[in-house]
């Protein structure tokens, strides 16, 4: 049965909000700059992060007209559980700052709309609680953290509250060089001393809706899920702090496997040879992706190397893909060029800034909109019909 919209939906609905670009303005004007940029920003020059948009619109359609295709049926199944359309939501560090439901919101948002949820373990709400949000799929996703002792007490609590698989990110063997965070002071806000702090300060002043809620929810949130024995849950600290203790090789993957019997996705593959690793090393799916444009840049767009995952991976593993969607178009596209579903990130963080639970929901109201009229309009009744003689592609692309 499907719940009330949450508290907020108003703030969020049309006209005020038609698209997910809309979202985005509503949470440049809501969150402190220095929040909104690490959501928006990527690495370097953020090359890949406007490529992986960018790439979509090389893709067009080939539609069949005069086709009367009815009611779509965008459901599908990852990794054997059901989904009312081909997405997840995918793990994104410190929801906790975005709004302060954070990570509650999202597995709400994402249990009402009937697909999954990925928790990172950046989390500021604990694992258990943000299981019990959802009743579908809920799979964790693992940094390395605090060492092997703190992650295999991460992965028996998540096994314990219901996760059913352990998303492992393998992109990160140093953190990106994120230059928004830098000149927004990031670290200095995380970890510094008040001295240091001060030059940041101002950019609160002028969000004071963020900052009363802020403070009500208690100030800077701990990492909930990363307990070291003996102190308690870790304080949060700098992403660029945080990944540079994480560092996963596909050695690990074998200890891993000994303290995880659910499936394991594998998430930042870019080439056919590693998602065929993947595979070898006992993952049941992977995810193309390039971190949304936050590590490597001039890493490829992600959609522009689906194809060549596919062709190897396909038989052997699930293929989902992240980076750049903002409509339902692109997530059509995607699926027609392979992927199973793909994870979406910033599109629905725009929502959780600007409303919470109800804001999260407005994104996927508007991806699963467009994803129907999108269908109709290809003359395609299913996700299922969808293949690659509906688009064309740019042919370098092939895999
Ligand atoms: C964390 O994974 C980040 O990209 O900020």
């Amino acid at each position: 049965m499907k719940r009330e919209p949450a508290d907020g939906y108003r703030k969020v609905s049309a006209p005020r909000v038609v698209s997910i670009e809309d979202l985005r303005h509503l949470a440049q004007r809501r969150l402190p700059k220095v929040v909104f940029d690490y959501l928006e920003g990527g690495a370097e020059a953020e090359f890949t992060l406007r490529a992986n948009s960018r790439a979509f619109e090389a893709i067009t359609f080939r539609p069949r007209q005069a086709v009367a295709a009815g009611e779509c049926d965008l459901r599908t199944q990852v990794l054997g559980c059901e989904i009312s359309f081909p997405a997840m939501l995918a793990p994104i560090g410190y929801s906790r700052l975005i709004h302060p439901d954070g990570e509650l919101a999202a597995a709400r948002a994402a249990d009402s709309a009937g697909i999954g949820y990925i928790l990172s373990t950046f989390g500021g709400h604990k694992l258990e609680d943000v299981k019990a949000a959802i009743a579908g799929p809920a799979w964790y996703q693992l940094y390395l953290v605090g060492g092997r002792e703190v992650a295999e007490a991460g992965m028996e609590r998540a096994r314990n509250a219901g996760f059913s698989a352990l998303v492992i990110t393998v992109d990160t063997p140093v953190a990106g060089l994120r230059e928004r965070d830098i000149r927004n002071g990031m670290s200095e806000l995380l970890a510094g001393g008040m001295f240091s702090k001060l030059p940041f300060l101002p950019q609160f002043l002028t969000r004071p809706r963020w900052l009363a809620s802020f403070l009500l929810d208690g100030g800077l949130p701990k990492l909930e899920n990363v307990v070291v024995p003996g102190q308690g849950p870790m304080p949060l600290m700098d992403v660029s702090a945080a990944l540079t203790q994480e560092v996963v090789a596909w050695s690990d993957l074998g200890w891993i496997r000994k303290h995880w019997s659910g499936s394991i996705v594998v998430k930042g593959i870019l080439t056919g040879d590693d998602a065929r690793r993947a595979a070898d090393e006992g993952a049941a799916a992977v995810v193309v992706s390039n971190h949304g444009g936050r590590q490597l840049d001039s890493a490829p767009a992600a959609i522009s190397v689906l194809p060549e995952v596919v062709a190897a991976g396909r038989d052997q593993v699930e293929v989902m893909m992240d980076g750049g969607i903002r409509r339902g178009t692109d997530i059509v596209k995607a699926i027609a060029m392979g992927a199973r579903a793909v994870l979406l990130g910033r599109s629905y963080a725009y929502g959780l800034a600007c409303a919470g639970e109800a804001g999260v929901t407005r994104a996927l109201e508007i991806l699963q909109d467009d994803m129907n009229r999108t269908l109709t309009l290809l003359g395609c009744a299913s996700i299922a019909e969808l293949n690659s003689s509906l688009i064309s592609y740019p042919r370098q692309w092939r895999g």
